[in-house]
């Protein structure tokens, strides 16, 4: 099977306007970073995250996690993400945790993309340039 293609620059535009859409609602004001994530899934539908902190600190959620969460909660547990983008307001070329990483790559084909900008440029990968070798049962 051949991998993904490329993503168009109109569809790399629709999702960072909605990451950074959502990083605007991002409750951050322990870290002060704001983030958002979103998601397109295989239907074409974009679902969106941003990170909820909290005064005990360990208990903050990422965006990408609250996103996945919220397409389980609409969609059901067979929704699949195809590209994913991830950005925050400060513009710091930051790539989702590793954490995060782990999280997607159960809804993401290992040749699904993880777009994260930053001020100068868009960093455009595959998931399994992201996250090789990721945890597994099978
Ligand atoms: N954060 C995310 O939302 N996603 C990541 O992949 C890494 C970090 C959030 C967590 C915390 O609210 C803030 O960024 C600073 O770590």
């Amino acid at each position: 099977m051949s991998d993904l293609p490329p993503l168009t620059a109109a569809e790399i535009d629709a999702l960072q306007a909605a990451a950074e859409n959502a990083a605007g609602n991002a409750y951050a004001p322990y870290s002060k970073f704001r983030v958002g994530a979103a998601l397109r899934l295989t239907t074409g539908e974009i679902i969106t995250g941003a990170n909820v902190e909290n005064a005990s600190y360990g208990l903050t959620i990422c965006a990408e996690r609250t996103a996945i969460g919220t397409m389980i909660a609409q969609h059901g547990p067979s929704a699949r993400v195809d590209a994913a983008c991830v950005t925050n307001l400060n513009h710091a070329p930051s790539s989702p945790c590793g954490a995060c990483r782990q999280v997607l790559a159960e809804f993401m084909a290992p040749d699904a993309w993880i777009i994260f900008p930053d001020k100068a440029r868009r960093e455009i990968k595959r998931m399994r340039e992201l996250l090789p070798f990721g945890f597994d049962l099978a």
